[in-house]
């Protein structure tokens, strides 16, 4: 048995209203039934292998043009980009939010907290559409990271809850495109994670990463000792 010590005078117990402990942002573009695109932000959003769990509004234009298309392109952002994230932070390329009634859920929370709809994302942020090679939705060239992806797996959650509205989408990374500045020297399909700088969002504010803290462990297992287990296909070199 695991003996415990009594609770510190330093832990209390709180209640939040928001889990958002500090992930990067995603800038997820999709193809509007126009065949303009969209651009949503977001960071609920975790990688296992080739494949990245998106959590959304069931209801955000975002998961309906990617329900409908099955493709979108995962654009994260860095550091340097928190005033293009800020253009596009209560927006929606839903026009459904100027008519939103009390009983439609998310529609009507982003209408009364001063969501605009904005059809023209690129414009509107000041963001440049880059065309993909495999998916239809144009990748963010200010991006330093782009990967095309195609939907996978639809999740419901809060199955156990009166209160429903979120779902989780499995995609799966098809091509990944990333900026020289960003790459390893010598380690063709390798990121440095010195050089790479994401933004993260933490409980709705937006930072940097502050340098490292130390050794990883972890670190000492080859990175292409995970290849088997997600499918990736190696480019010899990296492209
Ligand atoms: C930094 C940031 C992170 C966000 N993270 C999420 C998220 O993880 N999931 C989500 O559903 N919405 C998230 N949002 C809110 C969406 O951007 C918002 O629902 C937006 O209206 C979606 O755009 P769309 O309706 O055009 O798809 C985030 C917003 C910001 C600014």
């Amino acid at each position: 048995m695991t003996s415990t010590t009594s609770p510190t005078p330093n832990h209390q117990t709180i209640s939040p209203a928001i889990f958002y402990w500090g992930t990067p942002v995603v800038l997820i573009t999709t193809e509007n039934p126009d065949q303009t695109f969209n651009i949503a932000p977001m960071s609920s959003a975790w990688w296992l292998g080739n494949r990245c769990m998106l959590g959304l509004g069931a209801i955000s234009h975002t998961t309906i043009n990617l329900l409908r298309t099955k493709q979108c392109v995962l654009n994260l952002a860095s550091d340097s980009m928190a005033g293009s994230v800020n253009a596009l932070a209560r927006t929606t390329g839903s026009a459904e939010i100027l008519t939103a009634q009390p009983d439609e859920g998310y529609k009507y929370f982003k209408r009364m907290n001063g969501y605009e709809y904005v059809h023209d994302k690129f414009g509107h942020a000041n963001l440049t559409p880059l065309a993909s090679e495999l998916v239809r939705p144009a990748r963010i060239m200010e991006c330093p990271a782009q990967m095309e992806a195609e939907l996978v797996g639809v999740y419901e959650m809060m199955r156990d809850a009166d209160t429903k509205g979120f779902i989780a989408l499995e995609v799966k990374v098809l091509r990944t495109h990333v900026h020289e500045d960003i790459r390893m020297v010598g380690a063709g399909n390798r990121v440095d994670p010195d050089k790479w700088r994401p933004l993260i969002m933490s409980f709705q504010e937006l930072y940097g990463l502050k340098g490292k803290v130390g050794s990883s462990k972890l670190a000492g297992i080859g990175e292409e000792e995970y290849r088997g287990f997600s499918n990736g296909v190696e480019i010899e070199g990296g492209k």
